[in-house]
């Protein structure tokens, strides 16, 4: 009997498009994420379930061992403060970027700390203060978008893809912090206790992806 092994998946845009790479390697869920209210899903192997999660709950519970691997966005994972993952495999999948956005033509204020809103806080904290740039964050947990126009913050930090949200609400890219991609994460112990099983589902994954296979490397903090 093969061990257990446990798969973490984010709902949403990266669920899409990281479920048909899953199918690949044969791994199936029986019934529709999208569809289920379920959050453990059977699949067609019997030792193997699927937890769908929020995004940035992802690494949590890969971290702590209740998920063996999952699949995070590389934004998530740059929040995530925790540890004790790998992070093996850049999937090549839900590619956008991390950038500071403004109004657009705005002049920024001089003689005063930025207002940056983000939910992205750790991230944006770590940009600025490598740039020795003084700041004030506002965490905001959605339409970060909306803060610049309305006088809350002078800059936001957001994820940008086709451009089209900041365009809708005329502001424009000023800084890119990171390009942004799904990643395939695994518990440092599950790769210890289930390295022969966990071993070859990264290698399958990892050469149907056109991404390039890195080597093992912890998450860097
Ligand atoms: C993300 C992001 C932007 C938008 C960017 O939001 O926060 O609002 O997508 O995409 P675009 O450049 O193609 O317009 P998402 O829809 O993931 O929802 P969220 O607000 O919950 O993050």
């Amino acid at each position: 009997m093969e061990n257990p092994i446990t798969i973490a998946l984010p709902k949403g845009r990266i669920l899409k498009e990281a479920l048909p790479l899953f199918a690949k390697v044969g791994i199936e869920p029986l019934e529709s994420p999208s569809e289920s209210r379920k959050l453990i899903l059977e699949t067609n192997a019997p030792n193997i379930k699927l937890l769908i999660i929020r995004p940035t709950d992802v690494p949590t519970y890969v971290q702590y061992g209740a998920a063996d691997i999952g699949v995070s966005g590389k934004d998530s994972l740059m929040e995530h403060s925790g540890g004790g993952l790998y992070e093996p495999v850049d999937l090549g999948i839900s590619k956008c970027r991390i950038m500071v956005a403004a109004q657009k033509g705005a002049v920024l204020p001089q003689g005063r700390r930025l207002k940056v809103a983000t939910k992205y806080v750790k991230t944006a904290k770590e940009y600025f203060a490598l740039k020795g740039q003084q700041v004030e964050i506002i965490k905001l947990y959605g339409s970060m978008e909306l803060a610049p126009l309305v006088g809350l913050a002078d800059l936001i930090v957001d994820l940008v893809d086709t451009g089209g949200t900041l365009k809708a609400n005329n502001l424009e890219s000023r800084e890119l912090i990171a390009q942004i991609s799904a990643r395939l994460i695994v518990n440092k112990a599950s790769m210890k206790i289930k390295h022969k099983q966990l071993t070859e589902m990264i290698n399958k994954i990892a050469s149907i992806t056109e991404a390039t296979r890195e080597n093992i490397h912890e998450v860097q903090h």
